[in-house]
């Protein structure tokens, strides 16, 4: 059994899109524990809610391991621990700090709109637009200290149209993300996913 943490700061799609899977697929193995929100207006809040699943905010301007030993906290009050747990960072917009990363060392993944290692940061879609790529997507991958810059365990591509806008594109990435992080978390907990380096080989 996986005891899952979600933390978001915004509209909460993915989030969304990983609880309805496990709520469709009656997947019993990953148990969605808690919804940690770093903006207190995050729309996701009350999606997390219609799942019933718990939320909780933790919006103060600490840094770094100030703020995410807080976090770290209720990810344990609700059992979300580096032993059982996987946290999935949904939109999140903070970066992790190293003490995060260490402690929950390959049990952190995140999504991200590109195909990484190109634009990483914010904003992924307007510079892939900016830069004139025909191809790019979405990725999900183990987090470390880096920015976006962990071990990828999956990638979809999206073709870029000359007619794209940020909507348009951003659009079409969106629904790539909201099936291949699902796979993710079910690979995951299925222990599938083995880390040699930079690569994962999933088995
Ligand atoms: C998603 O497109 C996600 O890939 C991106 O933010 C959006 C969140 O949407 N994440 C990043 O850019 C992280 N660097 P959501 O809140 O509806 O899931």
């Amino acid at each position: 059994m996986i005891n899952l943490g979600i933390l978001i700061s915004g509209r909460g799609s993915n989030m969304e899109s990983i609880l309805n899977f496990l709520k469709e697929n009656n997947i019993a193995d990953i148990c969605p524990k808690i919804v940690i929100s770093s903006k207190p207006e995050a729309e996701g809040l009350k999606k997390a809610s219609k799942y019933g699943v718990p939320t909780r905010v933790v919006s103060n301007n600490s840094k770094g391991w100030d703020y995410d030993s807080e976090i770290i906290n209720i990810l344990q009050e609700y059992d979300v621990n580096p032993e059982n747990g996987l946290v999935c960072l949904a939109g999140y917009m903070r970066l992790l700090s190293p003490e995060f990363v260490r402690k929950y060392k390959m049990r952190i993944m995140n999504i991200h709109p590109s195909l990484l290692p190109s634009f990483p940061g914010l904003n992924s879609q307007k510079k892939a637009l900016d830069y004139g790529v025909k191809v790019t997507g979405c990725t999900v991958h183990f987090v470390d200290e880096g920015l976006d810059s962990g071990p990828v365990i999956a990638q979809k591509h999206v073709a870029v149209l000359d007619n794209d806008t940020f909507e348009t594109l951003s659009e079409r990435i969106l629904i790539q993300e909201h099936i291949l992080y699902p796979n993710c978390v079910k690979l995951f907990s299925e222990k599938r996913l083995l880390v040699e380096g930079r690569r994962v080989i999933v088995t």
